[in-house]
């Protein structure tokens, strides 16, 4: 697997990137006793059976059943070769890779590598232009009208493409990109005369990058107010706008710190709150958020910060994104940045600070959010509206499972309209009791947010299945217990997994290793083998391993052995006396297999 860098390289890497840190990059980890859990990246869940092991440097998904280390874990999750995994943990912490190994091995294709190429000597050239080139100035003009100092500029490394229509295309055909090629990338465009030409001209351009880092497409904003305010490069197999955020990259470690993420419309609003100081703010490209979008923030946040405008697109927007952001689990708030502003104006008209403390910190929660939106379509001040707006927020309230949660709203609304808050509470409780029949138990968890870290039991297993497990878990962490299992057994295990597992882990010993479950696992090819290891070697280890327990262990594997063995040879004799016609002998033999069975039995 890993012929041409040198194995200590591997190790080194390996062991210089923590795989809590870097799981902890794509999933928000808990710590329960000694492991910590999350919600699995690999399938769709809502309570957390992703465990990760500190000491042991593994994964492993009790729901899904994926397991392995810190490389295999990039390889899963990005989808890289495992030169790209080791390519990328190498950089993070600045351990060097000889370029030349990194060639043969790339799990996306050609035309892929040479569109982000082709993006990145483009993000620099347009960013170059804007902030110390004469073509770019009404760019750099721009975004410093509005704001933006010079490091934030190169931070999302916003640029300017000039109103030229071939400049793009002669560059990058400089460069050798084939014009066919760029054209599908996005950044010319095929003319009905089948002329080409530039797709982004005398606009100011936000690059939007992936969840790395890379560019995978622009956005192009007008500044003559000409045209569409906004051109994006079309949809690829590397920009799908629908399983994007944008400033993912760099808002994902302050949302995971934070807990909480602040989801905007606008490129803008994004930048401006960055700038103001407000880390972990990520923006849709301009669509509804997906549930993808959805999900990803959930395996990272508990709660997520709606802070659209203030017009009624804005609002009705925060509507539907809420609901989209509580059905994956979230908890959500929605800020209110008052009429006529939308988030990137507040803050130019009010501060940084300002906007931290009257709007992000006094976000409503969903509860105010949903009583302020519905209410403009009721005229309160007439009495059967009132009424009716009322009823749609009780059967809402209803909804909510915390009883002092439901209190609280209650009581808002009893004070508001001057009712009484007894009559107003058994109007929920009514609803409540309406709702038990048709209310699933998924609905319960997302109005309550709590998450439950529970493992599913697995069935009870016989007796010797236990001990082979057992057996093996320790085998993993100590070579001695190996050695001597070895010894004693070989490869004598009852189930076949157990045997294909004890010849890899006997190898692995004879090379001199020592016990390391991450290194062990990764030299697995077999995903069945690392996701069953995996899963083994989360089994906890209390205390002292005795001798006496090791033996106990071998004694119930070898006895399962001699059971088989033995009603493997009743069964042939069974079958002789019968072919020999003796019913008397096979009558016989069917008691001795019943007491064999039972005795085996006895042992689950
Ligand atoms: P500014 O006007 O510069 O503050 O931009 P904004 O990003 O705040 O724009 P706005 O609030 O009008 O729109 C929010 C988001 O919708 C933008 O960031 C874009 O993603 C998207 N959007 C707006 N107008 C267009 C358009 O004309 N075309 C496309 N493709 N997207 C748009
Ligand atoms: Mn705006």
């Amino acid at each position: 697997m890993s012929n041409q860098i040198p194995e200590e390289t591997i190790e080194s890497i390996r062991k210089s990137n923590d795989i809590v840190d870097v799981v902890g990059e794509y999933v928000q980890l808990k710590k329960q006793g000694k492991n910590f859990f999350g919600l699995c990246p690999f399938h769709g869940e809502n309570t957390p059976s992703f465990s990760v092991t500190q000491e042991k440097q593994i994964f492993h998904c009790f729901g899904c059943g994926k397991g392995g280390n810190v490389i295999t874990f990039m390889m899963e999750m990005e989808g890289f070769s495992f030169f790209e995994a080791l390519k990328y943990l190498a950089a993070k912490t600045g351990i060097s890779l000889p370029e030349s190994t990194m060639q043969q091995e790339n799990s996306i294709s050609k035309e892929n590598q040479d569109i982000l190429s082709a993006y990145e000597w483009l993000t620099k050239l347009y960013n170059h232009l804007l902030r110390h080139a004469k073509d770019g100035k009404e760019g750099y003009a721009y975004f410093k009208g509005r704001g933006l100092t010079d490091e934030t500029i190169d931070q999302f490394k916003l640029g300017f493409a000039p109103n030229v229509n071939d400049f793009t295309k002669t560059f990058l055909e400089k460069k050798g990109f084939h014009s066919s090629m760029l054209v599908k990338a996005g950044l010319l465009s095929l003319n009905d005369d089948h002329s080409i030409t530039d797709s982004f001209r005398g606009r100011v351009i936000y690059p939007i990058r992936n969840h790395i880092g890379k560019t995978i497409a622009f956005a192009g904003r007008t500044i003559t107010e000409q045209g569409p305010k906004y051109l994006n490069s079309s949809e690829s197999e590397l920009f799908q706008k629908g399983r994007l955020l944008y400033n993912f990259d760099l808002a994902k470690k302050h949302i995971r710190k934070q807990n909480e993420a602040v989801l905007f419309e606008g490129y803008m609003d994004v930048i401006s709150a960055y700038q103001a100081g407000v880390r972990n703010s990520i923006a849709t490209m301009g669509t509804a958020l997906t549930e993808s979008q959805a999900k990803l923030l959930r395996r990272y946040v508990d709660t997520v910060v709606i802070c659209f405008d203030a017009d009624q697109a804005g609002l009705d927007g925060a509507y539907k994104a809420a609901a989209i952001l509580q059905n994956a689990g979230c908890l959500v708030k929605v800020a209110n940045v008052g009429e006529g502003l939308d988030p990137d104006g507040y803050i130019q008209e009010y501060g940084a600070e300002a906007f931290q403390k009257h709007i992000i910190d006094a976000s409503d929660t969903y509860m105010s959010f949903f009583m302020r939106y519905i209410k403009k379509d009721y005229n309160v001040q007439v009495e059967g509206d009132r009424f009716q707006y009322i009823e749609v927020v009780l059967k809402r309230i209803a909804l909510i499972e915390s009883p002092v949660e439901r209190e609280y709203y209650v009581q808002e609304l009893a004070k508001e309209y001057d009712l009484s808050a007894d009559t107003l509470l058994q109007e929920v409780q009514a609803y409540r009791q309406q709702s038990v029949k048709v209310k699933d138990n998924r609905e319960k968890d997302r109005y309550t947010n709590k998450t439950n870290h529970f493992i599913k039991p697995k069935r009870l297993l016989p007796a010797f299945h236990n001990a082979e497990r057992q057996l093996i878990a320790y085998m993993l962490q100590d070579a001695s217990i190996a050695d001597k299992v070895q010894r004693e057994i070989g490869v004598d295990f009852n189930i076949e997994m157990h045997k294909v597992i004890a010849t890899y882990l006997y190898a692995f010993y004879e090379e001199g290793k020592d016990a390391d479950v991450s290194l062990f696992i990764e030299r697995l090819t077999d995903e069945t083998h690392r996701k069953y290891i995996s899963e083994i070697a989360m089994i906890p280890i209390y205390g002292e391993i005795t001798d006496k327990e090791i033996n106990d262990y071998i004694r119930i594997i070898r006895s399962e052995n001699k059971d088989l063995a033995s009603m493997r040879h009743l069964k042939q004799q069974q079958k002789l006396a019968e072919q020999q016609d003796d019913p008397m002998k096979a009558a016989e033999i069917a008691m001795q297999i019943i007491l064999l069975k039972k005795q085996m039995k006895e042992h689950y």
